[in-house]
Parts: structure tokens; C-alpha cells; sequence
């Protein structure tokens, strides 16, 4: 399973690369505005910066909504390097702005997925990741993690290349859950991903081990 961190904060994306198991970046319109970036010069070179942190791929929204938008915005976002993934919003507009660009040869995210159909139409449009949003699903009662298991083995049963990126990740449950049915990838918060080593016997042994430690090098 790959590890994405999901932030646009360039400290948190430098301390989870130092953890050395990230495997890529997600950031979002919000997440971006967050950092207080404005402009298109400021998020362009702020995508940079980013790259030139992670060696994994990195996402990077388009603003656009419709069609024609979309393919110029996500044209010059690819172009930007290598290793952007465009993402897009699993609209009318948005799908066929992923299948343009899967037929350029342009990798994409295909964001904002609530439903097993739209998991549907964004794997035959071709979209390298599909991003389920897991919290967002179980703010309304409803069950985010189950819709990526369900993602997952219709992905397996028709034998779809477009790997399961679960995303709005709150927890470290959240990540553990999403695992277990089999999720390619999972971006979540750096407190989450940290939230994985903790462990109160893991604690209270090394405790112990340090007080042996210490007798031992009396
Ligand atoms: O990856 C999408 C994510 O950033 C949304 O998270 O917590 O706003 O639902 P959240």
C-alpha cells in the first residue's frame, strides 16, 4: 500500500519524506489556500516546491469546471513536472477532461468521489487514481470505508488499472480500515500517518529496555 500525505504545507511534506515510507503528495483548492498561496504564479511554483521535495507522484487541482477549462489548465499543470498527477472532478466535464488527457498521456486523479458509479465512469475514462473521500462519507452517516471496498473489487473483478486512493482521511483507523479492503493507496493528514508508530507497550518496552540499558553500561 502507498503512503500519500495529504497537505499542501511544505514542513509537514519535508518531515513526512524524512520518515523515508512516503510515497507521494495530494493537496486540494482548500488545502492550498490554507498555506495562504495566491496567484497563479504563487501556486505554480508552490507545485514546485513541492516536487522538488517528494520523489512520489504529486496532485494538483485544477480550479477549472468546465471541459475546454479544464485541458488548459491541466495541460500547464502537467507540464509543470513530471511527476504531477492532475486532478479533476468526477463531473460530465471532468470525466471527459480525464479521458483527454489519458489519451495524451497525461496522468490524472479523479477527485470528489462519493459513489461506486462514479468509480465507474472514472476508471473507463482512464484516471491513474480515483479518490473516494472516506470522511466526508461518514460525516453524512454513511460508510467511507465500505465504498472503497466496493471500488476495489469491482476494480479487480473487471480487471481496471485506475488504483484506489482513499482519501479525506481523519484517523489512523481510517487507514488501518482502508488496508484491510485492499486500498492501493491512502492520503491522510502527517498525524495520522505518525498516529500509525504509537503504541503504550511499545512505550512501556522501550522504557524498559533503557533502564536495563543503563544498568548494563553501569
Ligand atoms: O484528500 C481530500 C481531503 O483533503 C479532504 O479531506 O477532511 O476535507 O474531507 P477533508
Amino acid at each position: 500500500m502507498k503512503f500519500f500525505v495529504d497537505t499542501a504545507n511544505l514542513d509537514q511534506i519535508r518531515e513526512a519524506e524524512g520518515l523515508g515510507v512516503l510515497d507521494g503528495v495530494t493537496t486540494n483548492p482548500s488545502l492550498m489556500a490554507k498555506e495562504g498561496i495566491e496567484g497563479e504564479n504563487a501556486i505554480l511554483q508552490h507545485y514546485k516546491d513541492i516536487c522538488s521535495i517528494v520523489s512520489g507522484d504529486v496532485s494538483a487541482e485544477v480550479l477549472s469546471t468546465t471541459y475546454q477549462e479544464m485541458i488548459q489548465e491541466g495541460t500547464m499543470l502537467s507540464a509543470l513536472h513530471p511527476q504531477i498527477v492532475v486532478k479533476v472532478p468526477c463531473t460530465k466535464d471532468g470525466i471527459r477532461a480525464i479521458k483527454y488527457f489519458t489519451e495524451q498521456g497525461i496522468r490524472t486523479n479523479c477527485t470528489l468521489v462519493f459513489s461506486i458509479g462514479q468509480a465507474l465512469l472514472a476508471a473507463k475514462a482512464g484516471a491513474t487514481y480515483v479518490s473516494p473521500f472516506v470522511g466526508r462519507l461518514d460525516d453524512i452517516s454513511s460508510d467511507g470505508v465500505e465504498l472503497v471496498a466496493s471500488i476495489v473489487e469491482m476494480y479487480r473483478y473487471y480487471g481496471y488499472e485506475t488504483q484506489v486512493l482513499a482519501a479525506s482521511i481523519r484517523s489512523v483507523q481510517h487507514i488501518v480500515e482502508c488496508m484491510k479492503v485492499g486500498a492501493d493507496v491512502v492520503t491522510s493528514p502527517l498525524s495520522s500517518i505518525l498516529g500509525l508508530l504509537k503504541h503504550p507497550l511499545t512505550d512501556s518496552g522501550l522504557a524498559q529496555f533503557e533502564q536495563a540499558a543503563k544498568k548494563m553500561m553501569k
